[in-house]
Parts: structure tokens; C-alpha cells; sequence
């Protein structure tokens, strides 16, 4: 776990935003997971606040739909001291015309400290991040990257295996519409885990392995003594024609089952981003199964993530000395070291 006061150095981030997984080093990856460590054990207190990020402003810009994600971040923000405001741009500004640009300058001018912004198209969000002075954090852009998804897919495998180094990781389904599949891939590859994609022909990228994963196309294949099997969801809504031949078809070849996941470890966990489509990329009882399914203790570290992801963001704009009393609790009592609040 991260020693106090080594965030407030500023040591183990350094990039003005967080924009995709690609680029990050081992260390700063592991910084931010040993930083959430600290949420997670404030997020479990009575009193969940901290004064750290008060005085500042976090506009959450969400270009698509979103609910989790977007509530997530506002719990992240709000535990955090912040002001959140949240933005649904798809239902109003993009509707009269306004462009991204003139969306970011807008709101630019009216001094967030933290932009978090999902977009429907790759890179809008890297572009967006180029004209504003604030840090940009990418909530989801495209079929690229999800940043914080990565995060807290590492953060929850982690603290159940208590590595990534030397794991096998099969990622199962629709890897070619999927953000979340790209940003764990990059992130897994840096930390040291084997990945596999499983997913028919029509769902996979064009030269894929040269992410660096293993390609399979049979699912028990690729589940054979992988330590996580992390399944997608099949995003309709990015499809343009017919990718699979009907989804009852789908779960009978690539759907996680008992049976298929039979090949893999004994203990091996279960993953998914959310939302789910029970009964077509993942059977109901198992995404339930409270021994091997980690679902809900993924929304739980994304809380964590990206309070720490804010954390490190802003450690410039709240000087590199805060006082103890600065970042304790609001209110309650003080929390020992390594509870979150950061002396
Ligand atoms: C993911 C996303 O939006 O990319 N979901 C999420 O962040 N909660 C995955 C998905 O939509 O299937």
C-alpha cells in the first residue's frame, strides 16, 4: 500500500490526464491501485467524506448514456469533497448543433478542474482534452479505451488473487466493439498477465494478436486453466448488420455456462463491466454465484479507482503540502493512516 504522503509528492502520476491505459508504466498503474486500496477502506467507513478535493469543481460530460459509470464517478467526486456537476450533453447541446469543441470551450470557461468525459467516438476524448486547461479523465470513448474500467478490473483481481503478474486472463465475446477489452488488454500485458480473447471471427479486431494476447475462437480452449474468465457484453448499439447469426446461438457457443467454465481453474473468478445480458453472453445463476462471480466487487472498486484516479490529478492544484487536517474527515472522527485520508 501506498506510504502517506507519497501521492501529495506527486511521484507516482505524472500525466495532466488520464486518457487510456496505453503509455502508463507498471509503477504508475500499481501507484493508482495501491491508492485506491485507501478508498476502498473510506468507502467501507460510517462517514465516507473526506475535505480533500473541496473548493474544487468536477463537471462529469457524458456524451452517451451511462448510469453506473457516470454514478460512480459523481460518488467518487462527491466523497472526495468535490462540487459535481453532471452533464448529459446527448440529450441537449448536441441536438441544437454544437460541436464537441464548442461544448469543451463552454464549459472550459467556466473553470472545472476535472472534465469526465464519455464519448460515442474514439478519440474525442484525447481532442476535447487538447483545448481545455483543466485534467480530462476518459470515461469511455468509442470502442477504444475505458481507463478506469481497467483499473478497477485490475484493482478487483488483485485483491483476490493478490497479483497479475503470471495470471491467465481469458476475455470472452465481443472484444471488437469493446472499450473495456482494449484498455484490460493493455493493462493485464504491462502487469504481467497472459491474456486470451475468445469470440466468434465477426467480434474480433483485424490482427488482434498483435495486442499481444492469444486468439481463440473455442471457448473451452481458451478457458483451459485460465485463473479469470472476464466476459462483454455483446454491444448492439455499436453493431451496424448482423454480427451474430441469433443470440441463443450466441449463448450456446460463446455464453459462460457451468459447463464451459469447467475448463477453466477450480477457483477460477468471474468478470463483467456491466450492464449484463443474462442468458446471452453470461448465464444468470453464475453471474450470481457468490463464490466465483466478482460483478458486484467490480462496481465497489470503481468507486475506489477513480476517487484515487481524481486523488492523483489534482495533486498539483492543491499544493504538494496539504496539511493532515486538510485531507482528514469532514466530520467523524480521524481515521488511522491508510484509511484514505492522506496525512
Ligand atoms: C462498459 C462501457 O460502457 O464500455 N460499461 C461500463 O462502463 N459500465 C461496457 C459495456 O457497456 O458493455
Amino acid at each position: 500500500m501506498t506510504a502517506p504522503g507519497l501521492a501529495a509528492a506527486n511521484l507516482g502520476y505524472a500525466h495532466r490526464h488520464l486518457l487510456g491505459i496505453e503509455g502508463l508504466s507498471a509503477d504508475e498503474i500499481s501507484f493508482l491501485l495501491d491508492l485506491s486500496e485507501n478508498y476502498v477502506e473510506l468507502s467501507r467507513r460510517g462517514n465516507k467524506k473526506t475535505a480533500l478535493l473541496r473548493g474544487l469543481t468536477i463537471i462529469n460530460l457524458f456524451f452517451e448514456n451511462s448510469t453506473r459509470t457516470r454514478t460512480s464517478f459523481e460518488l467518487a467526486g462527491k466523497r472526495l469533497g468535490a462540487d459535481v456537476i453532471n452533464m448529459s450533453v446527448a440529450w441537449s447541446s448536441i441536438k441544437k448543433g454544437e460541436t464537441l469543441i464548442d461544448t469543451a470551450m463552454t464549459l472550459n470557461a467556466m473553470h472545472p478542474d476535472v472534465l469526465v468525459v464519455r464519448h460515442p467516438d474514439s478519440g474525442a476524448v484525447k481532442l476535447l482534452s487538447e483545448k481545455v486547461t483543466c485534467a480530462v479523465i476518459n470515461a469511455g470513448d468509442g470502442s477504444h479505451e475505458h481507463p478506469t474500467q481497467a483499473l478497477l478490473d485490475g484493482l478487483t483481481i488483485r485483491r483476490r488473487t493478490g497479483r497479475l503478474e503470471g495470471l491467465i486472463v481469458a476475455i470472452c465475446g465481443d472484444i471488437l466493439h469493446s472499450r473495456v477489452a482494449r484498455s484490460n488488454i493493455q493493462l493485464l500485458g504491462i502487469m504481467g498477465a497472459r491474456v486470451r480473447v475468445v469470440a466468434p471471427p465477426t467480434l474480433l479486431p483485424a490482427a488482434v494478436e498483435r495486442l499481444g494476447v492469444e486468439v481463440f475462437f473455442d471457448m473451452k480452449e481458451a478457458l483451459k486453466d485460465c485463473d479469470i474468465v472476464m466476459m462483454l457484453r455483446l454491444q448492439t448499439e455499436r453493431m451496424h448488420g448482423t454480427f451474430v447469426p441469433s443470440t441463443r446461438e450466441y449463448f450456446r457457443f460463446y455464453g459462460l455456462d457451468a459447463d464451459k467454465l469447467k475448463a477453466a481453474k477450480p477457483d477460477a473468478s468471474i468478470m463483467h463491466p456491466g450492464p449484463m445480458n443474462r442468458g446471452i453472453e453470461i448465464d444468470s445463476e453464475l453471474a450470481d454465484d457468490i463464490d466465483r462471480s466478482l460483478i458486484r466487487e467490480q462496481v465497489e472498486m470503481g468507486v475506489a479507482v477513480r476517487m484515487a484516479c481524481l486523488d492523483a490529478l489534482t495533486q498539483d492544484l492543491r499544493g504538494h503540502n496539504l496539511a493532515a487536517a486538510e485531507v482528514g474527515p469532514e466530520v467523524g472522527p480521524e481515521v488511522g493512516s491508510g484509511a484514505g485520508a492522506r496525512s
